[in-house]
């Protein structure tokens, strides 16, 4: 019983940290996206963004993304916002106006 409890309590936060590290899905970017961008918003040497992130980037909702640039959560999964904000113009995209 205790055994089956502790079983249950690992696999809940072996699959949070998952969560936390790479199921992740944001604004029709999915993870390979997510990842390939990463090395270009993240601090302290963020590198030009590949061909592979920029396609990710084309099939993103920008406006969604405009929508996290004050929040807490890109920086929690260790995205610079102001740098997230620069990318889609270093992919010769335009992020919305109102952003
Ligand atoms: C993009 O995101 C915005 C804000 O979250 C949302 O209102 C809009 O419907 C989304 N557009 C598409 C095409 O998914």
């Amino acid at each position: 019983m205790e055994t089956g409890k502790l079983v249950v309590l690992g696999l809940v936060m072996a699959g949070l940290m998952l969560e936390g590290s790479r199921a992740i899905s944001l604004c029709d970017m999915n993870d390979e996206g997510i990842e390939a961008c990463k090395p270009s918003v993240t601090q302290p040497n963020p590198v030009d963004p590949t061909p592979v992130c920029c396609e990710a980037l084309k099939g993103a909702n920008l406006s969604c993304l405009c929508s996290y640039k004050n929040s807490m959560w890109l920086p929690s999964l260790g995205i610079d916002p102001a740098l997230a904000m620069a990318l889609p113009a270093k992919c010769n995209l335009d992020m919305p106006p109102d952003c």
